[in-house]
């Protein structure tokens, strides 16, 4: 089967799964989300994943129906169905199908995953290195929870195909304090430190970031998780993104001004080289 969906424990083809027009996800966005990729059919970071998306379930009060076990066989039934080599694993809980109605119903939520096959990047994005734009954060102050509401990472990144870029960068309004991508975690090269911004309730946790820092540990780079700005990402020697569906992606050019050389650095092509992990 190629595209595969599982609703609610319930198996079909993604084209045959639906949800009610009065599911909270569909109506407010109410629900939580993860992304995970296979590489040669194994999830990476799975439980990592699901410490996550049980956190950020527990931060909006909705209670699964099933549990960690129950949803790792229904991965891996899904991910089998599937059977793509490189997948992507999309999973969704919302808060249930009701009338809608803003406070909280009594009804079980709706757990949606759906696996389907990871695109490739752009062609030459790996070798060539993305271009950037920086956006002002406009998102709610728990960006720490991997939440369904993504319309200001959605304009975002909308604006960045339009500015011919491939990520946008959220900066902190009055600060110019560097948060994260619309899709992305963000590290700079700076000094031969490896820097990225601290954790707070303003980024994602990212599972890649953490893989990626423990890589460069492993390599004996030294990394530092601190507050960056956006002139601090202008003058890095190297500047590169980290994220489920993109693993290490370089930055070339941001708003325009090119980074370092204006070529993928050595310290990003060394990370890089990391993945897929082994
Ligand atoms: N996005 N920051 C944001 C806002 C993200 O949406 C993501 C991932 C990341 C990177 O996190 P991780 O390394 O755990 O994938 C950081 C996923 C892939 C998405 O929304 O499609």
């Amino acid at each position: 089967m190629p595209d595969v969906a599982c609703l609610n424990g319930q198996f079909s083809s993604l084209a045959q799964a639906r949800v009610s027009v009065n599911d909270r996800g569909f109506m407010f966005g109410d629900g939580v989300y993860e992304v995970v990729r296979t590489y040669g059919g194994i999830p990476f970071g799975l439980d990592h994943h699901l410490d996550r998306l049980e956190r950020s379930l527990k931060e909006v009060r909705i209670s699964p129906t099933w549990t960690r076990n129950g949803l790792i066989s229904w991965v891996e039934q899904a991910v089998a169905r599937a059977d793509y080599a490189d997948a992507k694993i999309y999973m969704q809980v919302t808060r249930g199908v009701a009338p809608r109605d803003h406070v909280f119903p009594k009804v079980p939520p709706t757990t949606l995953i759906t696996v389907t096959e990871i695109h490739p990047l752009p062609d030459g994005l790996r070798e060539n290195g993305a271009a950037l734009i920086t956006t002002p954060d406009i998102r709610w102050g728990r960006c720490d929870i991997k939440s369904l509401n993504l319309l200001p990472n959605v304009m975002a990144r909308q604006a960045a195909l339009e500015a011919g870029a491939f990520e946008a960068i959220f900066i902190e309004h009055g600060t110019g304090n560097v948060r994260e991508g619309a899709g992305s975690n963000v590290f700079a090269v700076i000094d031969g430190t490896v820097v990225t911004p601290d954790l707070g309730p303003h980024l994602l946790a990212g599972i890649t970031r953490a893989h990626l820092l423990e890589v460069a540990n492993s390599l004996g780079l030294p990394t530092a998780e601190r507050t960056l700005n956006a002139d601090d990402l202008y003058a890095a020697d190297e500047v590169f993104l980290t994220g489920t569906t993109i693993d290490v992606v370089a930055a070339v050019q941001i708003d325009g001004r090119a980074v370092g050389k204006g070529v993928p650095g050595p310290v990003t092509r060394q990370l890089a080289a990391a993945f897929p992990p082994g």
